[in-house]
């Protein structure tokens, strides 16, 4: 039987867009603009922009440089790399780890989906101007939320059971797109608000004694390392997925370059119109399901706004939890040989099982998502970052780099990436772990 060739993305703004979708996600949406309240603004941008560009980025280009070669994702491309150092199975196994971590922030994800998807019901319904505050407090952690995750679970695996062209391409840029677009009127509308301006004054001026809190330097890598969804499988499987002549360092820096503007959108959208209306922007589902309700509610035309915010949330968190899905899938076609469509389905029915309990405890669900979120992902990452800059080779994975590269990476990149990378994100899961949060 001929071999079946591996479905790449067909155009390249497809293939940025569905990168930029991976990487954009719920930390842009309601981690950033609480971060940049919390720090100073502009402070922040700092410590954010040295590890977005100076590090992650790097880590970036190296999973998609290998996901490019192998043209596989992690469980058979690890296996590949180990099988000439070992005959362990396990050892050779370990490619499963960071398909596991993604299952599990897939797991939460479709939880949050679920609440986004509620509210933009509300949101059309013009729920929002009679909502108590404590509705969200009803809501999430019961049981009323598991049709909700359902549906996202379905919409989910319906679009990447279409494949990478037909399912995800296509309906990552057309949600990317829209997601810019909207997000700009909505920064055009918030601006315009009285006093919204004072916000975004308050957000450009410095409080430079905050760099000298070690927190804020963690938090900066801790979110520079999540939003690039560097945990060893969701880039490297999009690499393993991108045309041979692919510019490497170009694509990275442009989903980086992307990512960076759909958080600063999201926060001129946040901050000045809650300056504006006097609500404080706070971080995490607060912002999300508390304050930007109370915003649209204060907001002229709040029911139009509040309805296209949870639209834009959606897409936001769709285009991530598609590829989070992707992962698995790849990994059952490539190991065992499975359709697509019944391996979107097993793998649906396993998130399934593990989001519905999440929905019956806001501790379990919130100490689910620390766990999977600031220990396993990064545990993750480290894993990946030490089998290609150290098994594999950091000298190969630069070659492989430069392949197509306008502007090649100098040879400084691989004692970088083994010597500073790696060590680096083992220290994220240690700082992860001490400080409870990243
Ligand atoms: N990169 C995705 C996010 O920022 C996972 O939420």
């Amino acid at each position: 039987m001929a071999k079946q060739r591996r479905e790449l993305f067909k155009t390249k703004i497809g293939m940025l867009l569905a990168c930029v979708g991976s990487a954009m996600g719920l930390a842009n949406i309601w981690m950033f603009p609480a971060r940049l309240g919390e720090f100073g603004g502009i402070t922040f941008l700092i410590p954010y922009l040295f590890f977005l560009f100076g590090f992650s980025s790097f880590g970036l280009m190296g999973e998609y440089a290998f996901g490019r070669k192998m043209r596989k994702g992690p469980v058979i491309a690890f296996e590949s790399v180990l099988a000439e150092k070992t005959n362990n199975p396990i050892l050779k196994g370990i490619g499963w780890f960071p398909v596991a971590a993604l299952i599990g922030i897939l797991s939460f994800y479709t939880v949050i989906i679920g609440w986004i998807l509620r509210y933009l019901v509300l949101a059309l319904a013009n729920s929002f101007p009679t909502m108590e505050e404590v509705f969200f407090s009803s809501f999430a952690g019961t049981p009323a939320n598991i049709p909700w995750t359902l549906a996202a679970i379905l919409v989910t695996a319906l679009i990447v059971s279409l494949g990478i062209q037909k399912g995800i391409e296509r309906f990552t840029t057309v949600m990317m797109a829209t997601f810019y677009v909207v997000v700009m009127i909505m920064v055009i509308r918030a601006l315009t608000l009285p006093n919204a301006l004072h916000g975004v004054a308050a957000m450009l001026t410095p409080k430079w004694e905050a760099l000298s809190h070690f927190r804020i330097w963690i938090y900066a890598l801790g979110m520079a390392f999540f939003t690039l969804s560097l945990g060893g499988a969701a880039m490297l499987v999009y690499g393993s997925y991108m045309p041979e002549e692919t510019d490497i360092p170009q694509t990275a820096c442009q989903t980086a370059g992307l990512d960076l503007l759909a958080s600063i959108l999201c926060a001129l959208f946040t901050i000045p119109a809650a300056f504006s209306l006097g609500i404080n922007p706070q971080a995490g589902a607060a912002l999300l399901f508390i304050a930007v309700p109370k915003i649209m509610t204060n907001m002229p035309a709040g029911y139009v706004f509040g309805a296209l915010f949870f639209l834009c949330a959606l897409f936001a968190a769709l285009t991530s939890s598609i590829v989070m899905l992707e992962v698995p899938v790849e990994s059952l076609i490539s190991k065992f040989s499975l359709s697509r469509k019944k391996a979107a389905l097993i793998i649906s029915l396993l998130a399934a099982c593990i989001a519905i309990p999440l929905n019956f405890d806001m501790n379990v669900f919130g100490t689910f998502t620390d766990t999977v979120a600031i220990i396993i992902f990064p545990l993750a990452a480290v894993t990946a970052g030490f089998l290609i800059f150290w098994v594999y080779g950091a000298q190969k994975a630069l070659d492989n780099i430069n392949l197509y590269a306008k502007h090649k990476i100098g040879r400084w990149y691989a004692p970088y990436m083994q010597y500073v990378f790696v060590p680096v994100c083992l220290l994220l899961v240690i700082a992860g772990i001490f400080l409870g949060g990243l």
